[in-house]
């Protein structure tokens, strides 16, 4: 039970994963792996480092979700994340042989900060509103780019989110913060007066990512993503960044349906088998949050909270609302199985596979490169 003590606060929400090895292939976390990490971030919430925590799976990859006092790209929460990798491989991927042990941890010492060495990262920190609802989503087999069109469709589509047109606390739209992957670059562009430049940039998924969303009359952060791409940084195939993201609701934000609604279309991401298709983002509930098919189709869950005092407010203590596990969203799982069906009979050909420059990142180029001295000139 959390008392409401009316204390006005900033907290940080930190949402930090990482695949350290999974069950039967990419497939999905081992409980073990769930209970040694869970133990870890319990030591951390009893001696005061966070304030609450919730340790999750999608796919292969292991989700640790805390709150906490210390602010964006603290070295202690960072520490204590990558502490809490380290440990899971060490104690169970490792001894269990577990498929990829220890796979997004690219570095043998942490260096203050995660970003960079393989986890996925996405924060905020904000002053908690007198009620403070939140969704945080995570995907597996794909990319921080499938957040693109869904975020546009949220925070800048009239058709998608009702409250751009009817609250007057949100008509003044909302600023999207975007990153270019390749140059290493930002830029802030404000809807709906920029619309059209934004959708110039962000419709290209593998290069201009959505950072973060502020609204524009008063700056409130209302979402942030994981924005990593760490093929560029590796320079190699080190698997796709399976993305997470957590976007604030209701009262002048677009509503808890409002930003869920967009997953009801399986819209087309990039990742899928071995990080070099295309297949349809697949809205499901935890239990199912598992990639099978074509070690797909790619898969989102979408994890309810309220935010009271810095402790997270879900079903059973800081077990979440599971969004996605809901008969609404039967239709889209049908279509993304469709679409599914209809995609992988292109088998290797494009547009089932991906164009050539992002195949570049892959492990492809070593098999193109055994053909090399066969060409011949014409
Ligand atoms: C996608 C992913 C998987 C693997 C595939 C082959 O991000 O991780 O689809 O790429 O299962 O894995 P290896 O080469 O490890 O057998
Ligand atoms: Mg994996
Ligand atoms: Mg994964």
């Amino acid at each position: 039970m959390v008392l409401n003590l009316g204390i006005a606060h900033r907290i940080t929400i930190s949402i930090i994963k990482a695949d350290v090895g999974s069950v039967a292939g990419h497939h999905i976390v081992h409980p073990e792996q769930i209970a040694v990490a869970r133990s870890c971030l319990d030591k951390a919430r009893k001696d005061g480092t966070i304030v609450d925590f919730h340790v999750f799976s999608c796919g292969d990859d292991l989700e640790l979700l805390m709150t906490h006092r210390h602010g964006e790209n603290s070295r202690k929460i960072h520490e204590l994340a990558w502490g809490t990798f380290k440990e899971v491989t060490d104690k169970v991927s490792k001894p269990m042989k577990l498929y990829a042990a220890g796979q997004d941890l690219l570095s043998d010492t942490f260096s203050g900060n995660v970003k960079g060495m393989g986890p996925g990262v996405a924060e905020m920190e904000i002053e908690e509103r007198s009620s403070e609802p939140l969704v945080v989503f995570a995907a597996d087999k794909t990319e921080p780019g499938a957040f693109n069109l869904p975020l546009f469709k949220i925070f800048a589509d009239p058709s998608n989110t009702a409250g751009l047109v009817i609250d007057p606390a949100m008509h003044g739209g909302f600023t999207f913060r975007v990153m270019d992957v390749i140059e290493s670059k930002v830029v802030d562009i404000a809807c709906p007066a920029e619309m059209y430049d934004l959708i110039a940039l962000i419709g290209t998924t593998g290069r201009y990512i959505i950072e973060n969303v502020h609204r524009t009359s008063d700056k409130v952060l209302a979402s942030v993503s994981s924005t990593t791409r760490l093929n560029l940084i590796a320079g190699r195939y080190v698997g796709k960044d399976d993305p997470v993201m957590m976007v604030r609701t209701q009262h002048g934000l677009p509503a808890t349906g409002e930003v869920l609604v967009p997953f009801g279309f399986p819209h087309l991401v990039a990742g899928f088998m071995r990080g070099s298709h295309y297949g349809p983002l697949m809205p499901v509930g935890l239990r199912d949050a598992k990639c099978t098919l074509f070690d797909g189709p790619p898969r989102i869950v979408a994890l309810g909270y309220n935010i009271c005092n810095g402790h997270l407010v879900g079903i059973r203590g800081s077990e979440p609302a599971d969004l996605f596990d809901d008969p609404a969203f039967d239709r889209a799982r049908t279509v993304a199985n469709d679409i599914t069906d209809y995609i992988r009979r292109h088998g290797e050909f494009m547009p089932a596979r991906l164009g050539p420059e992002e195949m570049e990142y892959t492990t492809l180029p070593q098999v193109l490169e055994k053909l090399k001295p066969r060409f011949q000139k014409i």
